[in-house]
């Protein structure tokens, strides 16, 4: 059966949460396969808005199968604050599925996010939400897996065992330790929410791949990838396609059909390189009529122009197999359009990514000029409708990335998403 990947081809906040909706309503299976609470979007359904962080994009419709693969981190709290933050709004029959091998955030995961922030020269500037940390458990093999919540001696034993350890580090950087009965009791009431969704996902979603329609859901995007991103300042998953296979327990034959979500200029929050970005009465423009404040953090976002270099890096390591132009609508008014096409670094013209980020600092963009559009676009509903220097642009991506554009969005409402071509 068909399925589809769909992935940040930036640095996050493309708009993936709306082009996973809008494909979720013909999908089975949804599937979030990295990140944490660290991800956030917003998603209109039946005029409301629904900010989500953890769960997938197909709980809002009854008829899905919701799947929290093994690649992700996921805080009891958080989750069990969205669940109930959708009972709230009538939100209650959802089919949802977590998996045993998902590693769990703990308070001393936040605390130590915030600490090793506060410290030292390279600030990251993450969200403060315990990821690092807890991939890095996971990685040192000292972290718990929501499955570990079945089994109460191992579960006691293993959270004891890590509380120790890190109750020293927390001493070391002054911070407060954390007392073991009271996060047992704590965790030991989260448990009992959440432990009816917890199963082999990998099973599951082998079983269902056979005859239903997946969507498989990456949060962020590939240039905050751990290991194609601009490092460090990248996020401590993988949000690439080609970790779908690993992050769900599936085979790789499985993934050939990716959807690259790509916004028609460039946004950044936290800190790192961002070679396209400027501030100025455009930049302004952009990021209020954009609404481009983080959806978990509330901070402002950075704003660049496009930057195909970043296109192409993320097309080659995450085999991108089409696009999806967001916030298109957002350009309407700008004179002048800019797109970088190559970088100058030390006086040579490069259009592969450095993978030192000092060096991507040094480099400048050079850009391609187009003239922009006057129109607004916002009620279009074909890409025959668009203005002539709309479709130029368009077609300007297409040419320069050899990806063809198969959808876009020209607002933030479902109907505002153009299907150029079938994507599920
Ligand atoms: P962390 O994921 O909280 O560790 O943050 C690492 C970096 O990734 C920081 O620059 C964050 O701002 C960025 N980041 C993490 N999640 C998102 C997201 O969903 N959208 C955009 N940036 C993100």
């Amino acid at each position: 059966m068909s399925n589809v990947v769909v992935v940040g081809t930036q640095w996050g906040d493309e708009g993936k949460g709306k082009i996973t909706d809008f494909l979720a309503q013909r999908a089975d299976v949804v599937v979030r396969y990295q990140g944490g609470n660290n991800a956030g979007h917003t998603i209109v359904f039946n005029g409301e808005k629904f900010a989500l962080h953890l769960l997938p994009s197909g709980v809002l419709s009854p008829d899905k199968i919701n799947i929290m693969a093994n690649g992700m981190v996921i805080n009891p709290e958080a989750l069990i604050s969205e669940i109930d933050g959708l009972k709230e709004r009538g939100i209650t029959d959802f089919d949802l599925r977590i998996s045993n091998r998902a590693h769990i955030v703990f308070p001393y995961h936040i605390e130590l996010d915030s600490a090793f922030e506060n410290t030292g020269s390279d600030k990251i500037g993450t969200t403060k939400r315990g990821i690092g940390p807890t991939y890095t458990d996971k990685a040192f093999r000292s972290g718990l897996r929501m499955g570990d919540l079945l089994d109460l001696d191992y579960f006691k034993n293993r959270l004891k065992a890590a509380l120790d350890i890190k109750n020293n580090v927390l001493k070391m950087m002054n911070r407060e330790t954390i007392n073991f009965d009271d996060l047992y009791q704590k965790y030991l009431g989260y448990r009992e929410i959440i432990k009816n969704y917890i199963c082999d996902t990998s099973v599951l979603l082998n079983e269902l791949l056979e005859d239903k329609k997946v969507l498989f859901e990456g949060a962020q995007g590939v240039m905050l990838c751990i290991d194609h991103g601009t490092y460090p300042f990248v996020t401590s998953s993988s949000p690439t396609a080609a970790s779908v296979p690993l992050y769900t327990g599936i085979a790789p034959r499985h993934i050939n059909n990716v959807l690259g979500i790509i916004k028609a200029y460039t946004t950044r929050v936290g800190e790192g390189a961002f070679p396209t970005e400027f501030s100025n009465d455009v930049a302004d423009k952009i990021r209020k009529t954009g609404n481009e404040y983080g959806t978990s953090t509330g901070r402002p976002r950075r704003i660049g122009w496009l930057d195909l270099v970043v296109l192409n890096h993320t097309k080659r390591v995450s085999g991108i197999t089409g696009l999806s132009v967001m916030l298109l609508d957002v350009l309407s008014g700008i004179q002048t359009l800019k797109i970088c096409v190559a970088y100058k670094y030390k006086g040579e013209i490069i259009n592969v990514m450095p993978s030192i980020v000092d060096h991507l600092n040094e480099c400048e963009p050079v850009y391609i000029e187009m003239p922009g559009w006057q129109e607004d676009i916002t009620e279009v509903t074909s890409f025959d409708e668009l203005p002539m220097n709309a479709k130029n642009y368009l077609n300007k991506i297409q040419e320069l990335t050899g990806i063809n554009v198969k959808m876009f969005s020209v607002g933030p409402d479902r109907k505002q998403t153009i299907e150029v071509e079938k994507v599920l």
